[in-house]
């Protein structure tokens, strides 16, 4: 299957985007940025839109899931809009009782563990169109107020959503996560191939209705030695990626602590790899054999340093970037919840005039 006709990577809106030509392995006139969790609590616009709205909920409302998309790239003239959505969206979607507890991260009503858990989870079936209208309506009317500045769609890992779907919360090694993988194989196979189709499905419907990118974020996939990942994560992530490979759309592979990880996370189907704060990115792009475009990577910390700190080390991330074949200049994760909004925009500035 091919894009729409009506799509903005077909009728040429974001064809020759900065973003899409970077991402492309290009040198476009101007250097892209755009930043990890761009839109959220640094905003006082977000907090105003949100007040009283639970988390999940806003993401199911259209109306309300462009806007806040749309907030970060009227403020800080960023490259790109970064759909606002969650990893754990397809999982409500899908029937999970799932919720966001603010301050907290996703929380299950109960752990996926057994072999019926999963089971369960199948009976569900694959999301259908009709399941799906919130993410395509708000992308719709995202994509259209937009312009020539791309939408990035994104979707969670298999294993970084496994990882909160076994534990039943946020938690810091995963641990239930990585004992079933080893304990229950095959439990584990069923539960990731699920999750492979559950998140590819939202995926693909992102790009369907008029994201020029697609991103999978695997945070927790650090948590891995190289086998594990290879073995119990990698063939699943493959999985969620082949939901848009059939579509000419670049796509990047994004996660945290995963120095060791870069070629695999590649080789599983990403055009670009999103590098965390801790490599610098001449040495991410030598390990990826210098034909990989890079993103990233500053490191979040230094948003509250004093400018002149924070200015050496983002020219230093945009010096290392050059080595690569292609650089979207972005953080090593995502926007801190306290950061001043006004620092966000001062360093697209930089980047753009660097
Ligand atoms: O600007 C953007 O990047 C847009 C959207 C976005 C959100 N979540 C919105 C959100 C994206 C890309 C995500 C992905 C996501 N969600 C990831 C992968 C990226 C990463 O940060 O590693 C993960 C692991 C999650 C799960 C999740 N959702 C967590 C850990 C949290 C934080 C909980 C908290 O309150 O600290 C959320 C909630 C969430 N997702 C918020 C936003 C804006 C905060 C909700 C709020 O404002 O109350």
């Amino acid at each position: 299957m091919s894009l729409p006709p009506t799509h903005p990577l077909v009728d040429g809106r974001t064809t020759h985007s900065a973003l899409v030509t970077a991402y492309s392995g290009g040198r476009p006139a101007r250097r892209p940025v755009w930043f990890m969790r761009q839109a959220g609590r640094s905003l006082p616009e977000y907090r105003a839109a949100r007040a009283g709205t639970a988390m999940l909920d806003a993401c199911l409302t259209p109306e309300l899931a462009s806007e806040l998309t749309l907030q970060p790239v009227r403020r800080h003239d960023v490259d790109a809009g970064i759909f606002f959505s969650d990893i754990v969206v397809p999982l409500r979607l899908a029937g999970v009782d799932v919720v966001i507890e603010p301050g907290v991260g996703p929380v299950l009503g109960s752990a996926v563990r057994t072999a019926d858990d999963v089971a369960r989870l199948h009976d569900a079936g694959p999301l259908t169109a009709e399941a799906l209208a919130p993410i395509t309506e708000a992308v719709g009317l995202t994509v259209a107020a937009l312009g020539s500045t791309p939408l990035i769609g994104f979707a969670g890992a298999p294993f970084t959503l496994a990882a909160y779907l076994v534990e039943g919360r946020p938690s810091r090694d995963h641990l239930a996560a990585r004992t079933l993988m080893h304990a229950d194989p095959d439990t584990w196979a069923a539960l990731m191939a699920w999750a492979a189709d559950v998140t590819g499905e939202f995926l693909r419907a992102q790009v369907l209705a008029g994201a020029s990118a697609a991103q999978l974020f695997d945070s927790w996939a650090g948590s891995l030695s190289l086998a594990d990942y290879e073995t119990h994560a990698a063939p699943w992530s493959a999985r969620a990626f082949r939901h848009v490979s059939d579509l000419d759309v670049r796509t990047v592979h994004f996660g945290t602590g995963t120095s060791e990880l870069l070629v695999a996370m590649r080789d599983v189907g990403a055009d670009v790899v999103g590098v965390d704060y801790r490599l610098p990115l001449d040495e991410a792009n030598r390990r990826l054999g210098g034909r990989t475009p890079l993103q990233g990577n500053i490191d979040p910390a230094l948003l509250a340093a004093p400018w002149p700190v924070l200015e050496a080390h983002v020219r230093d991330v945009i010096a290392r970037g050059a080595h690569a074949p292609g650089h979207v200049v972005n953080l090593g994760h995502g926007v801190p919840p306290e950061t001043d909004p006004d620092v966000l925009t001062r360093v697209a500035a930089l980047v753009h005039e660097a």
